[in-house]
């Protein structure tokens, strides 16, 4: 047949983070300002040190890096993951990825089969959907509650999801979209499950440091000794050092055949971009006090949105413990139509906010479409003024 395109390309969802953006755009041309709260594209500043490469940019041509990572880019994570506790990570057991996207698409690739399955938790980061549809994955939702702030059911309840055909479990840690940060109680019964099941453990950290009011976080670095052939773990440099466009993210495991694999899959696209390496290699230069900053900031901004979303009528949401998001449960049949139409039909004082319908987030049909997800990449006083226009939206919107 012409023109005749795949059935998996239609089967790739269209992203509920990004989906609404030609009505914000639209929203824009016709001179109203939209506040985004629909992606985590954080407002805070790249460290300096890391723009100073760009700034001082001599070497020419520009060339391609080595598929495994650059080697100066390499070093700097090793350093960093010492820095953090895993002292037993070496450079081979580190691929550099083209963002955490492609390391979520490695990770995939490399446990399983198409049609083989992978345990995840509803609501999840909503681009799972787009890897497991490309690299044939089916993912195997477990389903967790706002009322007890998205924290694991059970074991038993987790172990009912593993068949014949499950490869690994895959958490997010904290978690994007709910902002659950896992306990060691919790962790810990996924690794037993894994090891039990023979499963890979995956753990996607990119937003490790988004930890808040004291509490610690698990790593799935503190498992991988106990298990190193089955334990992987996505990363990301887009959050943590505010680098979303350098698109760095990596893949660490102590799994040998995992490794050679991925790097294939690495030479095949060549390598990450030089510049993007070098500037992050700078990482061993920031300051703690860069951190420290950050981690205030976000902190604060998350207080000023539990406590404002707290105080509009029948919004549920638990605190978010980490990371910069929420999903919050509105008082609208259809939250989808609620997104589109904040951004087609509702104004306040010529501004809007755009946020993301939760549905995307979830695999089982029907679940979280009274909710959406919320970023709180905006300082305080822009999220203030985002919360005012929701709270009157709901008014307006429930009204009409
Ligand atoms: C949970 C999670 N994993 C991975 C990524 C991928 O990030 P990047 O490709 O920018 O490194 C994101 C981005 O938002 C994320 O939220």
């Amino acid at each position: 047949m012409k023109n005749k395109v795949s059935k998996r390309l239609f089967n790739v969802p269209a992203s509920p983070i990004r989906k609404l953006v030609p009505y914000a755009v639209a929203a824009k041309k016709r001179g109203i300002k939209v506040y985004h709260l629909n992606i985590g594209d954080p407002d805070i500043k790249t460290p300096t040190v890391m723009l100073k490469v760009l700034k001082s940019w001599s070497r020419n041509p520009v060339g391609y890096s080595q598929s495994q990572g650059e080697p100066e880019f390499i070093d700097s994570l090793v350093y960093y993951y010492h820095k953090v506790g895993a002292k037993f990570i070496k450079p081979e057991d580190v691929q550099v990825t083209t963002g955490g996207s492609e390391a979520i698409a490695m990770a995939f690739f490399a446990v399983c089969e198409p049609g083989e399955e992978i345990v995840v938790f509803e609501p999840f980061y909503t681009n799972y959907n787009s890897y497991a549809a490309v690299t044939g994955v089916k993912l195997v939702p477990v389903k967790t509650k706002g009322e007890t702030g998205f924290h694991l059911p059970p074991a038993k309840e987790i172990e009912k999801k593993v068949t014949k055909k499950t490869r690994a479990i895959l958490i997010c840690n904290p978690n994007n979209p709910t902002g659950t940060v896992y306990t060691k109680k919790e962790m810990n019964t996924l690794f037993v499950i894994a090891k039990k099941h023979n499963l890979f453990f995956i753990s996607d950290e990119v937003y490790r440091e988004f930890v808040y009011d004291g509490k610690k976080h698990f790593s799935i670095l503190s498992y991988m000794k106990r298990m190193p052939e089955k334990t992987i773990l996505l990363d990301s440099m887009s959050k943590r050092y505010s680098l979303c466009g350098a698109r760095l993210g990596m893949l660490v495991s102590k799994n040998r055949d995992v490794m050679a694999g991925v790097l294939r899959i690495g030479q095949g696209r060549l390598s990450s971009g030089l510049i993007d390496q070098l500037m992050a290699a700078k990482l061993t230069k920031v300051e703690k006090k860069y951190f420290r900053e950050v981690h205030r900031e976000y902190q604060k901004r998350r207080d000023v949105l539990y406590a404002g979303l707290k105080k509009i009528p029948e919004v549920f949401l638990e605190k978010p413990e980490g990371a910069f998001y929420t999903i919050a449960r509105l008082p609208v049949k259809d939250a989808e139509h609620f997104c589109q139409w904040l951004l087609t039909d509702f104004r306040l004082n010529n501004e809007t906010v755009m946020i993301a319908p939760a549905a995307g987030f979830y695999a089982t049909p029907g679940l979280g479409k009274n909710e959406v997800r919320i970023a709180y990449v905006l300082n305080t006083r822009d999220l203030a003024k985002a919360i005012e226009i929701l709270k009157q939206a709901l008014v307006k919107y429930r009204g009409e």
